[in-house]
């Protein structure tokens, strides 16, 4: 081979980054997780912790919504519920308390405990917009609700490529290949290294769920102002994390994967959280 087929062949088999930095295409995905969808895992925890109380953020079309069995706030300045999850109905019971905004605004203006009737809210899905400072303001709003023991979960933190973190017009001009076209997770991927980072009082369990990963987050704190009194900060710090240069397996290694099988069903579930809805 001569010496410029040589290189050419290596360019083929890495990207550059814009910061110039050369990195190879197999650090840029890795294969799809083995675990269960995420629908299952939020399923297992209504059915067998049995919150009393559930907010979720970014509701879509109700699919994960319409798995709590409890009183429950549902925000999404787009949703569009299917009838076939009967969310809307006035006299549903649990109640339904649906709110057509961002989470922003509904943070902004409303008291989730007010409206549920509560003192904590046990569990709570944020899955609205996939951009890491909208998901951490999301942290710092619904976390002022929690108890100790609530359960705070978070999806799409564990992209497999890193086409699917880029928005489309990036996605054109990537040098990565677009392993898997049909998912898009954002860059959200970017708030789990940050809460180890500055909240490592958090308990973390990141596991393979199909197709992006699930975050479930305990031990919360209500009263912490860590995250809000360093949001610019870490909003700063955030822009600056390359997942390329990172390399997918490599950051699916620092935040440690667990399989789905770990949490599904009550033995298992009732065993992590022993402590769950006990205020
Ligand atoms: C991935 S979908 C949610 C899917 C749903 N949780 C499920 O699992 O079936 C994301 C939703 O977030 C909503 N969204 C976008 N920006 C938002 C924001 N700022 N606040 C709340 N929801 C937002 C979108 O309208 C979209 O319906």
């Amino acid at each position: 081979m001569t010496q410029t087929a040589e290189s050419e062949t290596k360019i083929e088999q890495e990207g550059t980054l814009l910061s110039g930095v050369r990195v190879p295409f197999d650090q840029s995905y890795i294969a799809k997780h083995k675990g269960a969808r995420y629908y299952s895992v939020l399923a297992d925890v209504h059915r067998y912790l049995k919150p009393r109380a559930y907010l979720e953020v970014g509701i879509r079309g109700g699919h994960s919504m319409a798995l709590a069995h409890c009183p429950m706030i549902g925000i999404d300045p787009r949703f569009t519920l299917d009838p076939k999850f009967d969310l809307e109905a006035a006299d549903r019971d649990p109640p339904v308390f649906l709110f057509k905004m961002t989470s922003d605004e509904f943070f902004a203006k409303n008291d989730p405990l007010a409206i549920l009737g509560t003192d904590c809210i046990d569990f709570m899905f944020l899955d609205g917009m996939h951009q890491s400072d909208f998901l951490l303001r999301d942290i710092i709003n619904s976390e002022k609700f929690a108890s100790k023991n609530s359960i705070i979960a978070l999806h799409d933190c564990m992209p497999i490529d890193i086409a699917m973190t880029l928005s489309r017009s990036e996605r054109l001009v990537t040098p990565f290949p677009v392993v898997y076209p049909n998912f898009w997770a954002g860059d959200v991927w970017r708030i789990v290294p940050i809460l180890m980072k500055y909240r490592p009082d958090i308990k973390i369990s990141c596991m393979d769920a199909h197709p992006t990963g699930l975050v479930l987050m305990t031990n919360l704190d209500s009263a912490s102002r860590v995250l809000s009194d360093n949001y610019e900060a870490i909003v700063e710090e955030m822009r600056a994390m390359e997942l390329a240069s990172i390399g997918l397996s490599n950051f699916a290694q620092t935040i440690g994967i667990t399989s789905t099988a770990h949490f599904l069903g009550e033995d298992n579930l009732t065993t992590r959280y022993s402590h769950f809805a006990a205020g």
